[in-house]
């Protein structure tokens, strides 16, 4: 049971047997535990709709309300009822939890389908740290869709399709041919540069790439299969990445939209919303103007005739809705794109591709990452970083971490940890930033075993994993004749904060802020070591119940890193 809902129920039914009024209870967690739990808003503005003195109002509902699991009720400042529950309530919640597979998350009351867009790196070019952001937190969100009882489609929307395969497959064509066999992302990289450079530079050349492109759009087979062997190398060199991020993803790129965007162009038409300026069929969107005043336009057809990005933006919004009937779309990019996003969400629903009460379109924008310097993340040598790159250093750092901490340690175990640590570590810092800001990337930093990191929450799963261990019983066993009872106040903030997990991945679902739930871990882990601290296990004659209570803390622990993507280790 998630207390917040719990509590919004109470309050919503005292209020409609005080006053008539069917509310929804206006309910918060309190910063301060000691003067409540969870603290009711709804009186100050009840209050001021009936001008009625605020305590009193709150006093009414008090008096409706229904006490029962409640230790105290209180009215508290201008007008809030703070609530504490009792800990037997409390202690009997939490044995639901540590016995429910689902750790209390009920399942939802409609089964959403829900498309996380995420990652979509660029063909012939490597994954860049403007990459990792998008694979992190989409793969993230993916993740608590899915533990929330979702059925969650994770699309690749690689960069697939466009007039730069022209450059590369003229140019592969006419000088390397004959190495494309066993050619890798690095080599591409390099010829799509002396491409770009010869069709800046080479008239012939330029007509030569121009002419692909045609080529390419009407399926010649040899322009076809070597764009298709471009994005098998590609892929390779992705997948590479996606393994080591533990990360899973359905390619669906931009060509996949191709053949609907004639069709989709003809529509628009159709349905009068398309302008022509100079030459281009353009959509004038009268909610977004520029600075001069004028409505911004959104391209679907340049005068050439060709598709473009809006194009194939807005195609698979239609495709997306239209066929895969999503009832939520999540796409995680860079921030740069937000009015790009804006203008393709504000143009699918004058198209009538949707009905924004029904389908929900979320751009999920995100900062950029910086340098100690506080510039854009460059590596040493001044180019863009490439995300591999950053990886194996992550995990380079890693090792030597551990290699201080555990001296003889084991080469198979170390390479597994160092690993481990390296990749949460990475993953742990960006996901903790708020996505919207930018943040500043240090190995140092990200690597600490204090403060909130990776490492200082893996730690903490270890040490619990340690308290098990060592006292010696079998927590099976324990399960059979024991229950939680939380007693200590240590114990009891433990527990209330437990019991708390529901209600904040129900936040994160809203907001798509996964910082909600790193903080939530953080705090999770703060607080056992406040609870370990005060009070003792072994061999106590609370022992049962406390051990419950640390396999319970473990549990949600466990399958809050999971959601962050991060696996826990056994020791460290
Ligand atoms: N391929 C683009 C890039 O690397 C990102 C694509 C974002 N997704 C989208 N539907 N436009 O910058």
């Amino acid at each position: 049971m998630i207390l917040l809902s719990l509590l919004q129920k109470k309050a919503s039914d005292a209020i409609f047997q005080a006053f008539g009024e069917k509310l929804q209870g206006e309910i918060l967690s309190c910063d301060n535990e000691s003067f409540g739990h969870y603290q009711c808003n709804n009186a100050l503005k009840l209050a001021k709709e009936f001008k009625k003195n605020p305590q009193e109002v709150a006093k009414a509902i008090i008096d409706k309300l229904d006490l029962s699991m409640l230790e105290k009720v209180e009215v508290a400042g201008p007008g809030f009822i703070n609530f504490t529950f009792t800990a037997p309530f409390l202690s009997s919640e939490l044995q639901k939890v540590l016995l429910d597979p689902k750790l209390g998350i009920l399942h939802p009351a409609y089964k959403k389908k829900i498309i996380v867009e995420f990652s979509s790196p660029n063909i012939a070019k490597e994954l860049h740290v403007g990459h990792l952001r998008s694979t992190i937190i989409g793969e993230c969100l993916a993740r608590l869709f899915e533990f929330l009882g979702h059925d969650v489609l994770r699309l690749n929307h690689v960069g697939d399709w466009g007039t730069q395969f022209g450059m590369l497959i003229a140019y592969i064509k006419t000088e390397v041919l004959d190495e494309v066999a066993d050619a890798d992302l690095k080599k591409l990289m390099i010829w799509y540069k002396a491409a770009k450079k010869k069709f800046d530079e080479e008239a012939t050349f330029k007509k030569l790439a121009q002419n692909e492109v045609i080529l390419l759009q009407n399926r010649e087979e040899e322009s076809l299969h070597l764009w298709e062997r471009i994005c098998e190398i590609s892929r390779l060199a992705f997948q590479q990445i996606y393994d080591l991020l533990d990360v899973t993803l359905i390619e669906r790129g931009e060509s996949f939209y191709n053949p609907f965007l004639k069709n989709l162009v003809e529509d628009l038409q159709k349905k009068g919303l398309i302008t022509i300026s100079e030459g281009a069929k353009c959509l004038l969107m009268e909610e977004f103007k520029n600075r001069e005043g004028e409505a911004m336009p959104l391209m679907v057809q340049k005068s050439d005739g060709g598709f473009n990005y809006d194009t194939t933006d807005l195609a698979a919004l239609r495709h997306r809705i239209l066929v895969e009937r999503a009832d939520r779309i999540i796409i995680v990019t860079d921030m740069g794109q937000s009015l790009h996003f804006k203008l393709v969400f504000k143009a699918a629903e004058l198209a009538n591709y949707y009905d924004p009460r029904k389908v929900q379109l979320d751009h999920v924008g995100f900062g950029l990452v910086l340098g100690s310097d506080g510039k854009k993340f460059k590596t040493r040598s001044g180019e863009t970083e490439k995300l591999v790159d950053l990886l194996y250093e992550a995990i380079e750092h890693a090792r030597n971490t551990v290699k201080e901490r555990i001296p003889d340690i084991n080469e198979d175990e170390l390479e597994y940890l160092a690993k481990n640590l390296g990749i949460a570590a990475v993953k742990y810092a960006d996901l903790s930033s708020h996505r919207q800001k930018d943040y500043t990337f240090s190995y140092e930093r990200m690597l600490r075993f204090e403060g909130n990191t990776a490492l200082f929450l893996l730690y903490s799963y270890v040490r619990i994993m340690g308290i098990k261990k060592r006292t010696g019983v079998d927590i099976s066993k324990v399960m059979k004749n024991h229950h939680i009872e939380l007693k200590h106040p240590s114990e009891i903030a433990l527990g209330l904060h437990l019991l708390r997990f529901g209600e904040v991945l129900n936040m994160v679902e809203i907001d798509l802020l996964p910082n909600r739930l790193t903080d939530y871990l953080y705090q999770l882990a703060s607080r056992f070591n406040a609870f370990f601290r005060d009070c003792h296990v072994a061999g106590t004659k609370e022992e049962g119940a406390r051990l419950l209570l640390c396999e319970v803390t473990a549990k949600i622990l466990k399958q809050g890193l999971y959601l962050l993507g991060i696996k826990t280790v056994d020791r460290m």
